[in-house]
């Protein structure tokens, strides 16, 4: 839950509690909204950094290009305001979410003209799946749900209304007594989870499902490819099966809420030793420092506050 701290909204900043919307704005009948989700960790020097700030802040406008939301604020101004609100409320370690959402206007359904508000808050938050998670590992199922395919949704784009096949997938593995779950896409093949991109680890090669498949390219995916390749293990991007998963030495699930948190169990099915596999340690660790600014050759990833 977030705490009550201060919020960014429409180029200031006001307090919590002014953070709010009417009941007509368009975004919350019909879901055309944007939204993102980026980490800030604190260096052993002090500082804080916000990590891949410039790319997460190129994939709000990306997905508002996609949506046709224009914003009324530049990239730069953005970034900006996420820096400002950082330094505002005294942040260190913490998750960001901006979000862009189309006010009050018209409820009829196009609304061209509707006003766009951005708001963004930021708030200290732990590992999303829990600390044990980190270590010990999720336990994780299939879903019934299927990803939706690319003919009807922008799989490149965070858009609000998109995230209801994410939001009944959770809710269904959570009720199942599973901890996160694994959608497929419409062909059968291996999506994602909910919110994080999927990883296995199979005779040592590290294995994902291509970017062009119906699945969010995630800016941490991105990154776990870059420090497995300074690694020196081999990376290979390509459509994979459920019998796949069942059968991998390693799974990961990656992203900024999730960070690298290995899968212990899928289905029922014990993955590996049914532990954290040595290249999920290696991939988490070498992910861990460069978030915390002790990788030198991954210093651009970082943008001071
Ligand atoms: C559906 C989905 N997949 C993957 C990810 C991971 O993306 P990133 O690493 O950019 O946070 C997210 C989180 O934004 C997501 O919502």
């Amino acid at each position: 839950m977030p705490d009550k701290l201060p919020i960014w909204l429409d180029g200031e900043i006001v307090p919590y509690e002014n953070a709010t919307t009417h009941m007509l704005s368009h975004t919350l009948h019909y879901g055309l909204g944007v939204f993102e989700g980026i980490r800030a960790y604190q260096g052993k020097d002090g500082r804080t950094a916000v990590f891949r700030l410039q790319e997460h802040v190129k994939r709000l406008f990306d997905s508002c290009k996609i949506a046709t939301i224009k914003v009324p604020y530049s990239e730069a101004q953005i970034s900006d305001a996420i820096r400002t609100l950082l330094r505002n409320n005294k942040l260190a370690d913490c998750y960001i979410r901006p979000l862009v959402w189309l006010g009050e206007g018209t409820i009829k359904v196009a609304a061209s003209d509707n006003v766009v508000r951005v708001a963004i808050a930021a708030w200290p938050w732990g590992a999303y799946l829990g600390d044990e998670a980190l270590e010990q590992g999720v336990r994780v199922c299939v879903s019934s749900y299927t990803r939706i395919g690319i003919r009807a949704n922008y799989e490149k784009a965070k858009i609000c209304g998109q995230y209801v096949n994410s939001v009944l997938a959770k809710r269904e593995a959570m009720a199942n007594g599973y901890h996160e779950a694994i959608l497929l896409d419409q062909q059968g093949f291996v999506a994602e989870g909910t919110g994080e991109n999927i990883f296995l680890v199979r005779d040592g090669v590290i294995y994902t499902p291509d970017r062009g498949a119906s699945l969010l390219a995630g800016i941490t995916r991105e990154s776990l490819l870059d420090l497995a390749r300074d690694a020196g293990i081999e990376v290979r991007e390509q459509a994979l099966t459920r019998s796949e998963l069942y059968l991998a030495d390693e799974v990961f699930l990656c992203g900024t809420a999730a960070e690298v948190t290995p899968v212990r169990e899928i289905d029922g099915r014990i993955v590996g030793t049914g532990r954290r596999g040595p290249i999920t340690e290696r991939i988490q660790k070498d992910y861990f420092a460069a978030v915390r600014g002790e990788n030198a050759r991954r210093e651009g990833w970082l943008a001071y506050v």
